[in-house]
């Protein structure tokens, strides 16, 4: 995010605009037909030259949760990726991370809860029943993206782990595998990467621990096995490829605040009137969109305020950017 991009183009931004328009109607009528979510199948379909790959996750559509939005491509979701820990570059991640080791994988519950828990992956994924969810990804970049997640609200584990009353803010801390990670050994910011919510935030049912796209597991670009995704929030607090989720009492100083506190707050909540200091966040590019495709106007909260603005009552959001 902080400027050594490399200029790496999405497939959907050299793919004629025809081509692109029908594949938009095609995608719509996909998401949209009730037949499908009757069925219980996913709701989301990839257009088929760029069918989702890697093991099948079962899920049942939650229209309670999901945005009627066109949804991306697979191949837009899996290969225009910010993951700092495998580079910089937006292809980045799709190149390197298929070296990480996933297995085994153990997530730790741990600091204020009266039952601290080690979960394996099989476990985290039987805890509670997997919802499909269309989220819109605002990234604090200006772009955005429309996602077919696979999770559950992250309050099913919190509340397995029983939060004491001392448990006011929640730290996720992402694996740290130095050898198959070129961007750690590059510093770019202080490893592991960290991300926090308030315990009311990390509560809310709109946040979702996520272990699949598109009907399938998570790809190790987009965070396997497990990730965070707060969808109201910058991208950047969606932590990926979680081992840590540690509970405490003060609020937790995340890395991107350690990198640059003056342009990454904490709160991060999708606000178009607080522009970051280096450009306005009024507007946003749809991934996907075609290379001439007009901008869209960004929405406060991501388009959730009606669900979430209430967890803000009182608070100046300029201060608490
Ligand atoms: N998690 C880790 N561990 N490392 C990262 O660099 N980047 C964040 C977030 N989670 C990041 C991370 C940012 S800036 C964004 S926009 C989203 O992941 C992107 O998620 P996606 O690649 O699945 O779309």
């Amino acid at each position: 995010m902080h400027g050594f991009r490399k200029n790496y183009p999405v497939a959907s931004e050299i793919t004629p605009e025809s081509v692109w328009q029908s594949r938009r109607q095609w995608l719509r009528a996909a998401v949209s037909a009730p037949a499908l979510l009757a069925a219980g199948a996913a709701s989301a379909k990839a257009a088929p030259d760029t069918e989702p790959f890697g093991p099948k996750l079962a899920a049942t559509p939650s229209q309670r949760w999901s945005t009627d939005e066109t949804v991306n491509r697979w191949s837009d979701i899996t290969t225009y990726n910010n993951f700092y820990e495998f580079g910089t570059g937006k292809g980045d991640p799709a190149e390197n991370a298929g070296r990480m080791q996933l297995t085994p994988w153990a997530v730790q519950v741990d600091g204020a809860v009266r039952k601290p828990l080690t979960l394996d992956i099989d476990a985290l994924r039987h805890l509670a029943p997997m919802e499909e969810r269309i989220y819109r990804l605002r990234c604090v970049e200006a772009w955005s993206m429309v996602i077919p997640w696979i999770g559950y609200s992250l309050s099913h584990l919190l509340k397995k782990a029983e939060p004491t009353e001392e448990a006011r803010y929640v730290v996720f801390t992402t694996v740290l595998q130095p050898d198959v990670m070129p961007g750690v050994r590059q510093g770019i910011l202080n490893w592991p990467y960290t991300e926090g919510l308030r315990m009311d935030e990390a509560m809310h049912p709109l946040t979702l621990l996520t272990f699949g796209v598109y009907g399938r597991e998570l790809p190790a670009q987009n965070g396997a096995p497990m990730r965070v995704i707060i969808p109201w929030k910058y991208g950047f607090k969606s932590a990926k490829s979680l081992v840590r989720i540690h509970l405490q009492s003060t609020p937790p100083l995340t890395a991107w605040m350690q990198a640059a506190p003056q342009e990454y707050g904490f709160y991060a909540n999708v606000n178009p009137a607080v522009p970051h200091p280096r450009w306005s966040q009024e507007t946003e590019r749809r991934i996907g969109s075609g290379f001439f495709a007009s901008r869209i106007p960004t929405q406060p909260f991501n388009g959730y305020a009606s669900e979430v603005a209430s967890l803000y009552k009182g608070m100046d959001l300029r201060r608490n950017f």
